[in-house]
């Protein structure tokens, strides 16, 4: 189970590159003299990637975190998978803060990151055991599961070839199970589907159902996509997030209701981009 409440955070970004300003700090710095009126260099900006963003992921249950490019869902998965530190909210993880005890919650949550982050000198098996031993698995346990979890993925004979030159697809599965080789109850994904083919969509698709099952552990799956047909076909409840905000919670049939729309993409745009409209439409 993840509840998250309120959570925040932005980063210093570099300065916009402005001709005249940087010219004239330049001549400044090599001691020459600037026009009295010329502007100063500008400063970093901040940009607010994540401003107020909230939901509950219950067991058994899969919840999709719908967003725009730039909403503010890896920044948002980033800081539950304890990466970086938010700047306002709580993160909790069957229980636990997530700030104050990542250890204890990274001990019960598989992520797949969105850059996926293998070793490419490493094979598959190599990649996926490492990584259960740093979860404090032995060896032969974590190889084992590396076997049973190939099986499930279709991966037996990705197991001993190096990551390096895998495809996106490939580099995705061995990232999902090494994600699982702890057999985490909580499972965190970053658009898991960027990049797959229809036919790995629909097989991680069946993966994500089974994990949710009673016969799969019944876990708290999360995961992250722009794609509302993804959502439409797999999750039991939507989080959609637009400009670092959840901007509404609901089923697919709630959030159809809520907006008096009776096709899902109606009424994500109506949901996600409200405010763009209506800032366009008082700009007018
Ligand atoms: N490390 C960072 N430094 C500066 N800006 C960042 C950083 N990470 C994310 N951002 C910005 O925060 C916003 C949200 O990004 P992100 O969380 O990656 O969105 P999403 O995953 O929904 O596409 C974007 O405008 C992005 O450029
Ligand atoms: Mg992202």
């Amino acid at each position: 189970m993840i509840e998250v409440r309120g959570l925040a955070k932005s980063f210093a970004a570099p300065a916009p590159r402005r001709g005249g300003a940087w010219r004239f700090r330049a001549r400044a710095e090599a001691g020459a003299s600037v026009p009295a009126n010329a502007k100063p260099a500008p400063g970093p900006v901040r940009v607010h990637a994540v401003r107020d963003v909230s939901f509950d992921a219950p067991n058994g249950r899969i919840t999709g975190l719908l967003g725009p490019n730039g909403a503010g869902k890896t920044t948002t998965l980033r800081m539950l998978a304890a990466l970086i530190t938010p700047e306002a909210g709580t993160m909790r993880v069957d229980g636990i803060d997530v700030v104050a005890r990542p250890r204890e919650v990274l001990a019960r949550m598989g992520v797949l990151s969105d850059s996926r982050g293998l070793y490419p000198r490493l094979t598959a098996r190599e990649n996926i055991v490492y990584y259960g031993a740093l979860h404090g698995m032995e060896r032969e346990a974590a190889d084992a599961r590396a076997q049973d979890l190939a099986r499930m993925f279709d991966m037996t004979a990705l197991l001993d070839r190096r990551a390096a030159g895998f495809s996106q697809g490939e580099r995705m599965k061995t990232a999902l199970v090494r994600a699982l080789v702890h057999d985490p109850a909580n499972i965190v994904l970053d658009e898991p589907t960027n990049g797959l083919d229809v036919l790995a969509t629909r097989a991680l698709r069946e993966s994500l159902r089974w994990l949710r099952s009673p016969e799969g552990g019944a876990k708290c799956i999360v995961f992250s996509t722009h794609i509302m047909q993804e959502v439409e076909r797999l999750c039991d409840s939507v989080v959609v997030v637009a400009h670092g905000r959840t901007v509404a919670t609901g089923t697919v049939p709630e959030l159809l209701a809520k907006t008096e729309e009776s096709d899902f993409e109606e009424a994500f745009v109506k949901l996600a981009f409200v405010s763009e409209l209506s800032a366009a439409g008082a700009a007018l």
